[in-house]
């Protein structure tokens, strides 16, 4: 241990056993964050505070902006300034006002975000034009204006990028806030390739579903539906994204550039679904048994049967015609389901009927 390094009884950790801050980490560091007024960004903004870093909180609520300043630490610590990021002018002005408060600029956070869903059917241009210019315009607007003040400053930097796991695996009902987030994921590596010479780094995050006001205000069936995908278990909290943040934002991460990490509890490591567990029970197909959203039918698995030798042959994962209607058999959490098939349990969802392709009469298997 060096005298510079904290002491372990120094370092911030949560309950979950993660690890939040690294006091002295970022001493001497200024950074922005968009979007910090709650939320992400919030707990984003306090994990750097706490590591010695100095924060401008920009967002367009005020009133959140304030208490988030003063829940920070205040002025000597945080500043907010009243900021839209789709408006490139306010941006330049926002990174005026951090360099006036604190002296420069060494992190950026491109986190401002807002979600209006609809399906393809339904969405609104005004609708697809929102998402894209906060989140692509925003981000770009954000890289454009810290990355020139960077550049100046000649003393390298590090700029995160905060994209969405949608980006990655597009999510029904958000073909706007899919490409804005995929779009984000280009832009950074584009960029990260132009002002690398420069040392300043660029990096994007795929937070997966993390319990915040933007997820709190999902219907349940969705949100039943994403924790099954979880391979963890569980929603990740805010905390467990703005320590990936601290790490990329420091010298941690400092041979880092154009990364995206996906912070998701394992969630989409691949279209399958998450791996049976010790306890876990096979449920056979029966008439007016469970049926299975798709996503658990594409999982389903000759792979299951390997892991699971116990399950018997013919509970493989494969769709099955009972009567008129394709069932699943598959690997289900024990307590999913109660002895008569309903639903016991919030981890699978099973609101409609699973592979249903090819219609009533040519029904196949899932693959
Ligand atoms: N919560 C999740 O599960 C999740 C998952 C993946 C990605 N994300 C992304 O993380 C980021 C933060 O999400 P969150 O859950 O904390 O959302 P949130 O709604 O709690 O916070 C978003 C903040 O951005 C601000 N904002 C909105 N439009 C703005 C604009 N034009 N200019 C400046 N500020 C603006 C809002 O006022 C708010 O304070 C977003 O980019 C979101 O897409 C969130």
């Amino acid at each position: 241990m060096t005298e510079s390094t904290p002491a372990n009884s120094d370092i911030t950790i949560n309950e979950l056993g993660g690890v939040t801050a690294i006091p002295g980490l970022l001493s001497g560091k200024v950074a922005v964050v968009t979007g910090g007024g709650q939320g992400l960004g919030l707990a984003m903004a306090r994990s750097l505070v706490d590591s010695g870093a100095k924060v401008v909180l920009a967002d367009m609520n005020e009133e959140s902006l304030q208490a988030a300043v003063t829940e920070l630490g205040g002025d000597g610590v945080a500043t907010g300034a009243v900021c839209n990021v789709s408006d490139l002018e306010a941006v330049e002005k926002l990174a005026e006002a951090a360099t006036t408060a604190f002296g420069g600029i060494d992190i950026w956070v491109n986190n401002a975000g807002i979600t209006r869903d609809a399906t393809i059917r339904k969405m609104t241009e005004q609708q697809f034009d929102d998402v894209i210019s906060v989140h692509l315009r925003g981000t770009w607007n954000g890289l454009k204006v810290a990355t020139a003040l960077m550049r100046e400053q000649d003393r390298g930097g590090s700029i995160i990028n905060v994209s969405s796991i949608s980006g990655k695996v597009g999510n029904p009902g958000q073909s706007n806030y899919s490409a804005a987030k995929a779009g984000i994921v280009g832009m950074t590596k584009a960029v990260a390739k132009e002002v690398a010479f420069k040392n300043i780094r660029i990096n994007a995050i795929q937070p997966g579903f993390i319990n915040t006001a933007m997820t709190a205000a999902m219907p349940q069936h969705a949100i039943d539906s994403k924790l099954a995908e979880i391979p963890l278990g569980r929603p990740g909290e805010p905390e467990e994204v703005a320590s990936v943040v601290l790490f990329l934002a420091s010298g941690l991460s400092s041979y880092l550039t154009g990364t995206v990490t996906e912070i998701s509890g394992g969630r989409n490591i691949c279209s399958r679904s998450p791996s049976p567990r010790r306890g876990d029970v096979c449920v056979e197909p029966r008439r007016g048994g469970p049926t299975f959203p798709s996503h658990l039918c594409r999982g389903g698995s000759p792979d299951h049967r390997e892991k699971r030798p116990d399950v018997p042959a013919g509970t493989s994962g494969r769709c099955r015609s009972v009567g008129s209607v394709s069932h699943l058999a598959f690997c289900v959490p024990a307590g999913t389901f109660q002895p008569d098939g309903r639903a016991a349990s919030a981890r699978v969802s099973f609101s409609r009927f699973a592979c249903r392709a090819g219609g009533r009469r040519r029904r196949r298997p899932c693959r």
